[in-house]
């Protein structure tokens, strides 16, 4: 809900009736029971509306400044962003030239302004009415447009989310006005009409009866039988397993494989995850060395995938003999395992489909095996695989943790995976995620990481002369992964990630930034 903060002005009950067009609902306010208000309801954002009073004239309405201090985005306009200049320490004076009615809004081209992202001009028409105008921005506030007159037509600090804009986005006049209102409710997180429309449709794919029908399906096809689920310790195995768990209990038990190839400090934190938050009994065993050993002198990227799927199912079904010795078989073992759709599509899982590349869990596993395979999830998608999980009370952190490839970080190095160039990928990466994290960004982002590019170039270090590998940055933006956009990462944060990196990761002698989509690119590099 977005509170709106009444100062008067012609056009206040016009914003909130912009807003409800996005289906989010809005409630207006005084100023004297706003903080009240803000306390009690904990809108998802706050609209300072225009008004006719002026900020430094005695009968000027004011607001409490607490509100700035409530960790919400605040919009501010015209009126409002006077008001918000004046109380976070910005200046405003009587501006020279009255402005009323259109005027030609310019985008300040150099800053990322948040508000004006996805308008497609650097100028635009805006509708104003004011004489006041902001001539100094607060701290922490920089200045993402103006007009022929105005200097400080808006400014923002997106660091606390508080945007200001002189102009009245919410009448018709204003190009562009609904784009910058909906940008504003994206940054208050506030779902818009069609991603309701999309819940829905979840909704009623992912709810309680389908679960129960997905569990009945389960023990149906496994019955009393023992049955092994691979888990990768990302969200789809996890699923598939807790599914199963459900299911037949304890004959499901689960094996992980530390391949070598997981992120920093991986299989720590998934031991933790399943024995303390999923409670699945889950045995690890390590393999890192066999895993090197098959992909030593391997440069291609299929073949890796293959080499990677092939040994996983050799790992599970000498674990199904060790789990079965002494006891009478009854049939094949059953391996369960967390495929969904995407997984199958690309790996040329329908008849006419191109494959385009083998998933560890699809095409790279051998004709030849011992199991029976049940993929639960084989007919879904990531976001309701995530449905599922949050269904199922899975902790968030586990599904929200960037979505990681079966086949480990052996896809993001190019050419041949040995040891060494792993701990290179492993220290780069995790820096990536750190500072995407401290970034406050981590779960807007589909996911991202770091690639080690196997393309070695010069650099200098401390006057030397230093040929070094190549890291690339990959963060991508997806809903169901048939096609992604590349993240518009903040430079700064670029610029931090890629200072780190060079300084801590001694080998390492330049940072690039992928900014393909997918199509034609995929998501990882192999
Ligand atoms: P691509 O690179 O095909 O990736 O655009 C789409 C999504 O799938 C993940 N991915 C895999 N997941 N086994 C998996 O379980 C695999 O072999 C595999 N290959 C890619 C990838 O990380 C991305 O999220």
């Amino acid at each position: 809900m977005i509170l709106i903060i009444d100062f008067g002005s012609q056009t206040t009950h016009l914003i909130a009736r912009r807003i409800q067009e996005e289906g989010v609902k809005t409630k207006i306010v005084l100023p004297d029971e706003a903080l009240k208000n803000i306390e009690e309801l904990q809108p998802s954002g706050i609209i300072l509306s225009g008004g006719p009073s002026s900020v430094y004239s005695t009968d000027g309405l004011l607001i409490d400044k607490k509100i700035f201090k409530k960790n919400i985005p605040i919009l501010g306009i015209c009126y409002g962003l006077q008001l918000m200049s004046q109380l976070l320490g910005g200046k405003v004076d009587p501006g020279t030239k009255k402005e009323y009615g259109p005027a030609t809004f310019d985008i300040n081209q150099k800053e990322k302004n948040i508000l004006f992202q996805t308008i497609p001009q650097q100028t635009f028409g805006v509708w104003m009415s004011h004489f006041d105008e902001v001539i100094e921005p607060p701290a922490g506030f920089i200045v993402t447009g103006s007009t022929p007159t105005v200097k400080i037509a808006s400014f923002e600090d997106q660091k606390r989310k508080f945007y200001g804009i002189q102009f009245h986005p919410e009448v018709h006049h204003t190009e562009f006005g609904d784009v910058i209102l909906f940008n504003f409710l994206k940054v208050c997180k506030e779902k818009t009409k069609v991603e309701r429309k999309l819940d829905k449709v979840l909704k009623s794919r992912i709810n309680d009866q389908s679960i129960k029908n997905m569990v009945l399906k389960l023990k149906e096809q496994i019955g009393s039988q023992k049955a092994i689920c691979a888990l990768s310790g990302g969200i789809d195995s996890a699923v598939a397993a807790a599914l199963t768990y459900r299911a037949i209990g304890d004959n499901l038990t689960c094996f992980y494989v530390d391949t070598g190839l997981m992120r920093m400090g991986e299989t720590e934190q998934i031991k933790k995850t399943f024995n303390e938050k999923v409670k699945l009994p889950l045995k690890v065993i390590y393999a890192e060395n066999e895993f090197l050993k098959a992909l030593k002198g391997i440069t291609d990227p299929e073949q890796k995938r293959k080499i990677i799927g092939e040994l996983f199912i050799r790992i599970f079904e000498r674990e199904a003999l060790r789990m079965a010795q002494g006891k009478p078989s009854k049939g094949k073992p059953i391996l369960i395992q967390g495929t969904i759709y995407p997984d199958v599509i690309e790996s040329k899982g329908t008849k006419h489909a191109q494959t385009i590349k083998t998933h560890h869990n699809v095409g790279g596993i051998p004709s030849a095996h011992t199991f029976t395979i049940i993929e639960p999830l084989r007919e879904y998608y990531k976001d309701e695989v995530r449905e599922i999980a949050k269904m199922l009370n899975f902790p968030p952190e586990m599904i929200w943790r960037h979505i990681f490839p079966g086949p480990g970080l052996a896809v993001r190095i190019i050419g041949e995976v040995t040891k060494e160039k792993l701990e290179i990928l492993k220290k780069a990466d995790a820096i990536v995620i750190e500072e995407i994290k401290k970034a406050g960004l981590y779960e807007d982002i589909w996911m991202a990481f770091a690639v080690l590019a196997g393309i070695k170039t010069t650099g200098v270090g401390g006057d030397e002369r230093k040929y070094g590998e190549t890291i690339a940055i990959r963060a991508i933006e997806s809903k169901d992964t048939m096609t992604a956009e590349w993240v518009r990462l903040p430079y700064d944060l670029l610029a931090k990630i890629s200072n780190r990196i060079v300084t801590e990761v001694f080998e390492v002698t330049r940072v690039v930034y992928d900014i393909t989509t997918k199509p034609p690119a995929t998501m990882e590099w192999e």
